[in-house]
């Protein structure tokens, strides 16, 4: 009996001490350089920044990929514990998931195909614009340009804002709306360019469910130390 017991106790030390829990992390990994896939492996500054985090303060990831509009149901349903997509903090969003600590900026941008010689002016009129679905810059166009009736053309949600890139490069949408760090990213390697930028000054944030307070409070501890000691800057250096 007495042996037992001790072999019970053991087994609980080993059980809460001996292996860090495990958070589902989920992300839409076509979203450069926040999260894509290289090579078979889930990387880019969330990414990186998950897995630095996850190390600072003891527990494991596992990377769940989806579409980004089905991370917030992803997170209320339980299937996943966190959400690391670059995804920004909305009032909206912020009475489903609880947003950390903000730990980016960014505006929209307007991107067109790079031989073009259209002007912000693409977003009035007879034009074709496309999006993410269900991210910011959708929003953005739905309610400043589709409802008011400023755009009268196509308005186009896509899956991945690659898709809607080639779209545009393939000359099937005049612009493109997206999140200004992944736009210009993206300008690098294709034939688009930035010609105007809407100054949302939106702020990304690690999300987890509503009422997960020793969660959040966790990565936002982890989000100070990565910023204390230096990782984020590190991470900065390597993606941007
Ligand atoms: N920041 C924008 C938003 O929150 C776009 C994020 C898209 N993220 C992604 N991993 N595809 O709506």
């Amino acid at each position: 009996m007495k042996k037992s017991l001790l072999f019970l106790i053991v087994v609980m030390l080993v059980v809460s001490f001996g292996f860090a829990k495990v958070y589902r992390v989920g992300t839409s990994a076509g979203f450069p350089p926040f999260e894509y896939v290289e090579k078979g492996e889930y990387v880019g500054f969330d990414m990186d920044l998950m897995r630095e985090m996850a190390k600072e303060m003891d527990f494991e990831i596992e990377i769940i990929d989806m579409s980004f509009d089905s991370l917030i149901a992803g997170l209320v349903s339980g299937n996943l514990d966190i959400i690391a997509a670059g995804m920004t903090i909305t009032d909206q969003r912020a009475k489903v998931v609880d947003f950390s600590d903000p730990y980016w900026t960014a505006d929209q941008s307007i991107s067109v195909k790079e031989d073009s010689d259209l002007t912000i002016t693409v977003l009035f009129g007879d034009h074709n614009i496309g999006v993410q679905t269900g991210t910011t810059g959708d929003l953005w166009v739905e309610e400043h340009l589709e409802k008011t009736g400023i755009l009268t053309g196509r308005y186009k949600r896509y899956d991945t804002f690659v898709l809607a890139m080639t779209d545009l490069v393939n000359g099937n949408l005049d612009a493109v709306v997206l999140d200004s760090p992944v736009a210009d990213r993206f300008a690098k390697v294709r034939p688009v360019k930035t010609i105007g930028v809407i100054k949302s000054d939106e702020k990304y944030g690690l999300a987890v469910r509503k009422g997960n307070s020793k969660l959040l409070e966790t990565i936002n501890e982890g989000l100070k130390r990565l910023e204390e000691n230096g990782t984020i800057d590190e991470l900065i250096a390597k993606y941007f």
